[in-house]
């Protein structure tokens, strides 16, 4: 069984016809003699993630990773995986991560409320280097806190539970599926993808978009770098990697 975990905007989706052409492609993977699961894991949230099936011609997935691997959602069963939550409020207060972001971090803007879960506290933070970043992580360590600072694009600050995270997400959900971490793909454009890039034995296709630092972040990994932008680098990669992946057994 393969696993492919990829995020979704700018990854496999920047508008229509990107959604057309990945599901198109998608298809024939289902068509393939083992089978493959297809896992969408985003930054968006749940409810986010289904507007977007349903205005989109994005193929079903049988996973969706939400809001930067703090929710799992079991999409054949219409039904959240609790067992993931159960575990990651250890160290972890959301009002306490609001209350030191706003207090140490100068110019930040807190993201809109349908953006925020309990377990995801999220900000725009314009142009903000390493220094700064681990200047805000150690703020929340002194605080009492088990958290990480998770930066994409140039502007989303994500302070996740130090559990949490796109990477290990999909590492959790493998482990319950008992598909091994050899079978993973991943795919990804921004910095929120690097922890899924950083899987052990997993494989990653970072698109011809991807930006710098999640360029540099995945560089000593096994990872195809797609010529192509969004869906096409993709749909590239897959057909690049797929062909010579040794599944192995559970
Ligand atoms: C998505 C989410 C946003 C998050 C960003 C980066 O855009 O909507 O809340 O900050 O991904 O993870
Ligand atoms: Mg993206």
């Amino acid at each position: 069984m393969l696993l492919f975990s990829t995020d979704i905007d700018g990854t496999i989706y920047d508008g229509r016809d990107t959604a057309r052409r990945f599901a198109e492609f998608w298809a024939t993977m289902r068509e393939r003699p083992e089978p493959s699961l297809l896992v969408y894991n985003t930054g968006r949230l749940l409810a986010d993630v289904q507007q977007l099936l349903e205005a989109t011609d994005l193929p079903r997935p049988d996973y969706v990773i939400a809001g930067v691997g703090t929710q799992i959602f079991d999409f054949g069963q219409n039904a959240m995986i609790g067992a993931w939550t159960d575990d990651l409020g250890t160290g972890w207060s959301f009002a306490a991560v609001e209350r030191i972001v706003a207090d140490s971090a100068s110019g930040v803007e807190r993201q809109p409320d349908e953006c925020q879960n309990p377990f995801k506290s999220s900000w725009y933070w314009r142009n903000k280097g390493r220094e700064d970043l681990d200047a805000i992580g150690r703020a929340l360590s002194e605080g009492g806190l088990d958290t990480q600072v998770v930066y994409s694009s140039d502007r989303d600050l994500d302070i996740l539970p130090a559990k949490a995270n796109k990477g290990n997400a999909i590492c959790w959900l493998s482990t319950w599926l008992e598909i091994p971490r050899e079978n993973i793909i991943v795919a990804g454009d921004s910095g929120n993808d690097a922890s899924m890039f950083l899987i052990e034995r997993g494989r990653g296709i970072l698109v011809a978009n991807a930006e710098a630092a999640l360029v540099e972040a995945a560089q000593w990994t096994d990872s195809h770098r797609a010529s192509q932008p969004c869906a096409d680098g993709v749909i590239e990669g897959l057909r690049t990697l797929v062909p010579y992946l040794e599944l192995h057994e559970p």
